[in-house]
Parts: C-alpha cells; sequence; structure tokens
C-alpha cells in the first residue's frame, strides 16, 4: 500500500449525515404503534451523537423531519412534534458535558411554538460549545434548500447595476455561499438505514461527493457497531472525485 493510500484508508469522514429511517416498520414488527418507534428512534438519535463524538467525527447531521413528512397522519405528525419539545430540552444537560453544538438545518417556522422554544433554547445554549456539532434537519428539503439559494442569487443580482454580470458571476462556492447554513461542510459520509436506497431530499447539494452507505438495519436496531462499520466502508473508499485514481495515488 502507497502512504497516500494508507493515509487515505486511515480516514475519518469530518461530516456525517445519517437518514434515519425505519421506526415504522420497527414498531410494526413489534407490534406498537408508530409513535413507540420514533421515541425508540430518539433514543438511538441521541446515542449516535455520543458515538459519533468517541468515534472522531466532527459534524454529524441527522435527517429528523422532512418537508414531505407533514403529508403523514395527524397524529404521527403531532407525536413527533412533541418528542422534539420533550427530548431536546431532556437531552440539553447531556449535550453540554459532550460539549455539543446544537444547531437545526430546514425551515423551523411552521413548527408548533413547544417545538420551536425548545430548538431556540438548544441552539442558544450551545453555541459556544465545540466538541462535535449536531445538526438536526427539521422540516428539510434538499430541493427547498437549492430553491432558496436560487432565490436569494436572483435577488441580489437584480440589486446590481448589471443584473446579467452578476449571474454569470455565481459558481459553485459562491452559491453555495447563499444557502442555508454555509459553515456545513460538505456530506463525506451519507447512511440511510431501514433498507430503501435512495436519498428522499436530503442534502442534495452537499452530497455532491458523499459516500453512500445502506444498510438494512432498521434505525431503533442501529448501534455503535453499525456505525464503525460503515466508518470501515468508509475508510475502504477511494474518493476521486472525477480524477483517475493514479492521479489520486500521486
Ligand atoms: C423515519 O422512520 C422517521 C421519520 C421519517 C420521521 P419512518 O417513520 O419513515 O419509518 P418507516 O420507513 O415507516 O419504517
Ligand atoms: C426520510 O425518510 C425522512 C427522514 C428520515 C426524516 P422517509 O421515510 O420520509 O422517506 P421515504 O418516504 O421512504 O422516501
Ligand atoms: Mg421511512
Amino acid at each position: 500500500m502507497s502512504p497516500s493510500s494508507e493515509e487515505t484508508s486511515s480516514s475519518l469522514p469530518l461530516h456525517v449525515g445519517i437518514i434515519m429511517d425505519g421506526n415504522g416498520r420497527w414498531a410494526k414488527a413489534q407490534g406498537k404503534n408508530r409513535l413507540e418507534g420514533h421515541k425508540k428512534g430518539a433514543e438511538v438519535a441521541r446515542d449516535v451523537v455520543h458515538w459519533s463524538k468517541n468515534l472522531g467525527i466532527k459534524q454529524v447531521s441527522l435527517f429528523a423531519f422532512s418537508t414531505e413528512n407533514w403529508q403523514r397522519p395527524k397524529l404521527e405528525v403531532r407525536g413527533l412534534m412533541s418528542l422534539l419539545a420533550i427530548l431536546i430540552p431532556k437531552t440539553l444537560p447531556e449535550m453540554m458535558h459532550l460539549n455539543v453544538r446544537f444547531r437545526t438545518l430546514g425551515d423551523i417556522s411552521p413548527l408548533p411554538n413547544s417545538a420551536k422554544k425548545s430548538v431556540k433554547q438548544a441552539v442558544e445554549a450551545t453555541k459556544n460549545n465545540s466538541g462535535i456539532d449536531l445538526i438536526l434537519c427539521l422540516n428539510y428539503g434538499g430541493q427547498q434548500e437549492i430553491l432558496s439559494a436560487a432565490k436569494n442569487a436572483l435577488r441580489h443580482a437584480l440589486l446590481q447595476d448589471n443584473p446579467e454580470q452578476a449571474m454569470e458571476e455565481l459558481n459553485p462556492t459562491t452559491f453555495r455561499e447563499l444557502m442555508w447554513c454555509d459553515d456545513i461542510a460538505p456530506l463525506d459520509l451519507l447512511i440511510r438505514t431501514g433498507g430503501e436506497k435512495r436519498i428522499s431530499n436530503f442534502h442534495l447539494w452537499d452530497a455532491a461527493y458523499a459516500e453512500l452507505y445502506f444498510t438494512d438495519v432498521l434505525w431503533p436496531d442501529y448501534s455503535q457497531e453499525h456505525l464503525e462499520l460503515a466508518l470501515e466502508d468508509f475508510k475502504a473508499r477511494e474518493r476521486r472525485y472525477g480524477l483517475t485514481s493514479e492521479q489520486v495515488q500521486s
């Protein structure tokens, strides 16, 4: 093995994104209602932050509620929102202890006030922490995030003397700066549990060169060993970004 590939193979992803899927199927298999699955899933979400921190990951984003999930049965949506309102404050002391910086990605304005309040308090309380960034994707949609950046770009261009030139000057880097959280690193590793092999509107722009990892494990059954397996798999990948293998090796 060449020194460079050895170096690559020991590398950890900086930013891991997780589509935490399978709560409903887990509950069904246990003869429980879907909300019981979400409750167990929320415990695992809390644990995965611990594991990630211990394993040296710097940013973890968890897909908790998509822009499309509003269309689920009212009772389920309400249950998910109360879980957020209750569990975020309950987990706050632990986040402080672990030095977690809690933030969200997505438009939280339509969330019920109780959930919004919990989110805002946790964001404020943890804003100076630096151990790991936990990015909870709430009412998040990748298409919506890109569209919002496009609207920002258009607004900016229309204010310039030469809008055409302002448009021409846009490039992937400057466009990225107009997105919701421009200080979050691109996704290195995208994990989806629950067996489906799709992205479901998660981090569309930032997953451009993410390594994808799919597992059949249902989210409530996810363990530190499963995360370690995903990291092992990531280590063995060669990220080429359009180059040839020889170029990457040298
Ligand atoms: C993921 O689990 C959690 C959310 C989308 C909120 P699901 O609720 O989608 O579980 P399945 O896919 O129905 O098993
Ligand atoms: C994606 O899971 C959203 C979250 C995990 C929050 P879904 O269960 O909503 O995705 P689809 O419907 O299977 O694509
Ligand atoms: Mg699902």
